[in-house]
C-alpha cells in the first residue's frame, strides 16, 4: 500500500545517500514530490543538474526532455534515471530533426543567412544540437525574453519552436507585431502567411503544449463576470488571446513567486499544469485561487511518474540492475550543450 511505498522509498533514500539526487519539476504530484532533493522549473532544474557533479544516480521527476538536458550536463559517470519512460512532452514531440532539416533549407532559401535558430527546452536533445551547431540556443520561459533579444543581436530574423504561444507572446512583449511573425507547418512544410515574407521576423513553429491551450478566452470572461475582482495568471505557453486578456502572465516561478507575494485574502485564477494549482491552493490558504479552467488541467504525460515507478526504480538501483538510463550520444550531447551554455551564460 501507499504508507508501505513510502517507508521504503525513504530507507533507500536514507541508504543511498548523496549517491542519489532527485530533482523534481513543480508539476509532478504530490506523492513524488514530496520526495524530491531539489524542485525547480526547466531553467533550475537545469542549473541543478549543471552544478550536482557528485551524485552517482540522478532520479529525474519530470519528463524525457529534462532527463535528457540533465544529462547532457552532468559528468559521464553520473546516471540519469526516467522512472517512467512513456513520460514524454507532447509538445516536444512536434518537432523532429527531420522536419526540422526540411523547414532549414526552406528558410535558408526564403531568408538566405539571416535567421538564427531558437528552441524552448521543451524539445529534444537532436532540436538543441541542431540550434547549438547553427549558432543558436536554448530557451526557457523564465529566459524567453533576453534569449530572443540575444537572437536578434545575432541575426535579423529568428525561427523559434516548437511551442508558437511561446515565440509569439515573447516576440509580442519585445515590441515585434503579430504581420511580423509567420507560423512554419511541419507537417505541410509550409509558412502560413499571407504577404511578402520578406517583412517577417519571427516564424514560429507550430507546437502547443496541450495542457496550457485549455486555458480559453471564454475561461477568463466567465472567471471576471463570476468576480470581476480576480487577477487572472497565466503560463506564456497559453494562446496570445488568453495572454493579452490576463493580468499577469510569467513563467512556473514567476507564478509561485507572485503568489507568495500576494496579499492576504487576495483571489487568484492560474492559468497552469493542475498539481502545481493544487499544490498553491493548498499552501496559501489565505488567499483565494482557483484554476483558469474550472475542468483543472493536468499534463498526463508528467503524470505518469508516480510513486510506484519511483520505487521501482530505487529498488532496481540498490539492486545494480539499472532501467530507464537517459543517455545522449556524445555528439549530439556536444552540440546540445553548446545550445544550452548560451542560454545559462546569459540568464541570472
Ligand atoms: P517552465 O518550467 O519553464 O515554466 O515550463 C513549463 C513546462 O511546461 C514544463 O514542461
Ligand atoms: Fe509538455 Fe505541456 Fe506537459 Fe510541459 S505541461 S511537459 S509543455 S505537455
Amino acid at each position: 500500500d501507499r504508507h508501505e511505498m513510502e517507508k521504503r522509498v525513504s530507507e533507500i533514500k536514507e541508504k543511498l545517500g548523496s549517491r542519489l539526487f532527485i530533482p523534481g519539476h513543480h508539476y509532478q504530484k504530490d506523492e513524488v514530490i514530496q520526495f524530491a532533493d531539489a524542485t525547480g522549473d526547466s531553467l533550475q532544474l537545469a542549473r541543478l543538474a549543471q552544478s550536482n557533479q557528485s551524485a552517482k544516480f540522478i532520479v529525474f521527476l519530470g519528463v524525457h526532455f529534462m532527463a535528457e538536458t540533465a544529462d547532457i550536463l552532468t559528468n559521464d559517470d553520473q546516471i540519469v534515471i526516467l522512472p517512467d519512460m512513456r513520460a514524454g512532452c507532447s509538445m516536444a514531440d512536434m518537432a523532429n530533426i527531420h522536419q526540422l532539416d526540411r523547414a532549414w533549407k526552406k528558410m535558408l532559401e526564403q531568408f538566405e543567412d539571416t535567421i538564427l535558430p531558437l528552441t524552448y527546452v521543451n524539445s529534444t536533445a537532436a532540436i538543441k544540437a541542431f540550434c547549438g551547431k547553427h549558432g543558436g540556443a536554448t530557451v526557457t520561459s523564465s529566459n524567453a525574453k533576453e534569449m530572443l533579444q540575444w537572437a536578434f543581436s545575432q541575426k535579423s530574423r529568428v525561427l523559434f519552436l516548437p511551442d508558437q504561444h511561446l515565440g509569439r507572446n515573447t516576440a509580442f512583449d519585445l515590441g515585434i507585431n503579430l504581420d511580423e511573425m509567420a507560423v512554419w507547418d511541419p507537417i505541410e512544410d509550409v509558412f502560413e502567411y499571407e504577404g511578402d515574407l520578406n517583412k517577417v521576423k519571427v516564424i514560429l513553429w507550430k507546437g502547443y503544449c496541450s495542457v496550457h491551450e485549455k486555458f480559453t478566452v471564454q475561461n477568463v470572461n466567465d472567471i471576471r463576470a463570476k468576480d470581476p475582482e480576480i487577477n487572472v495568471l497565466v503560463h506564456p505557453e497559453c494562446t496570445h488571446e488568453v495572454v493579452r486578456l490576463s493580468d499577469f502572465s510569467g513563467s512556473t516561478n514567476f507564478i509561485i513567486d507572485t503568489i507568495e507575494k500576494a496579499p492576504a485574502k487576495s483571489k487568484w485564477a492560474i492559468g497552469t499544469e493542475m498539481n502545481l494549482v493544487n499544490r498553491l491552493i493548498s499552501m496559501h490558504p489565505d488567499k483565494q485561487i482557483e484554476s483558469l479552467n474550472p475542468n483543472m488541467c493536468p499534463c498526463l504525460t508528467m503524470n505518469r511518474i508516480d510513486l510506484p515507478h519511483l520505487l521501482w526504480t530505487l529498488d532496481n538501483i540498490v539492486g545494480d540492475n539499472i532501467h530507464n538510463q537517459i543517455s545522449v550520444d556524445e555528439e549530439t550531447a556536444s552540440f546540445a550543450q553548446i545550445a544550452l551554455t548560451r542560454m545559462l551564460e546569459r540568464s541570472l
